[in-house]
């Protein structure tokens, strides 16, 4: 596991570009699967991955986790991830078969199934937030979906927030390189829990994965004791 500190929110959103460029360069192909995580961190990186120079028309892009809502919804990590990034780059986009009135756990078995035959069973990269209660996509402590031992993807209740679709630890451990991005004085503490591996669910999806890298800005390692 890497930690990769940047001066701030800037300068994280521009190593970490860097770096999942050179990931999608230099991945096996020829297809090149690349997990978006939701949220508001991802944001500044996705403005610099647009630039980046990257053969995009190589690229599936799929979602780490989703709200029950409408893909035009203003909560929706789709809409985020299309209005910042898709939108602008020729890369292949599996959005999730969200529709009004489905089941949320009917589409999560679609979705996974769809995962499956697309982006196969080792999958290239991921990127993943992090929030102040150590949740990673939408899994949420204490929630079902952590329970999940088979199937990639899940519909998960998160009490105050409604359903949610996720990734989950089984696809999670199969991505070949994992990417945290974690910004702000806010997400000091538990970083540093986190980093110490204490039990959130971040800590299960790191510590069950084969490579992680964690770039971070000064204000969010603040708590960290590193050499
Ligand atoms: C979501 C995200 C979620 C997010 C964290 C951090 O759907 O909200 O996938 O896991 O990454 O909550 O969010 P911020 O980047 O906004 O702090």
């Amino acid at each position: 596991m890497r930690v990769v500190v940047a001066k701030d929110a800037a300068g994280l959103a521009e190593r970490a570009a860097a770096h999942i460029a050179e990931l999608i360069a230099v991945a096996p192909g020829p297809r090149v699967s690349l997990g978006l995580a939701g949220g508001s961190t991802p944001r500044a990186t996705y403005e610099k991955l647009r630039d980046a120079d990257i053969d995009w028309t190589v690229v599936d892009a799929w979602l780490g986790d989703e709200r029950w809502v409408a893909p035009d919804h203003k909560h929706s990590n789709a809409r985020m991830a299309r209005e910042v990034l898709l939108d602008h780059v020729p890369a292949a986009f599996l959005d999730n078969p969200w529709c009004e009135g489905c089941d949320p756990k009917t589409v999560a078995e679609q979705y996974a199934a769809d995962l499956d035959r697309t982006i196969g069973d080792k999958p290239d990269i991921v990127l993943l937030g992090m929030g102040d209660d150590g949740h990673t996509a939408s899994l949420f402590p204490g929630t079902t979906a952590l329970e999940e031992t088979q199937a990639g993807y899940a519909a998960n209740l998160v009490p105050e927030k409604g359903w949610r679709l996720t990734a989950t630890l089984p696809l999670l451990h199969r991505v070949r390189k994992i990417i945290f991005l974690v910004s702000g004085e806010g997400k000091a503490d538990i970083l540093a829990q986190v980093l110490r591996g204490a039990p959130y669910p971040s800590t299960l999806v790191a510590e069950g994965a084969d490579d992680v890298t964690w770039f971070v800005d000064e204000a969010a390692a603040s708590c960290l004791e590193l050499d």
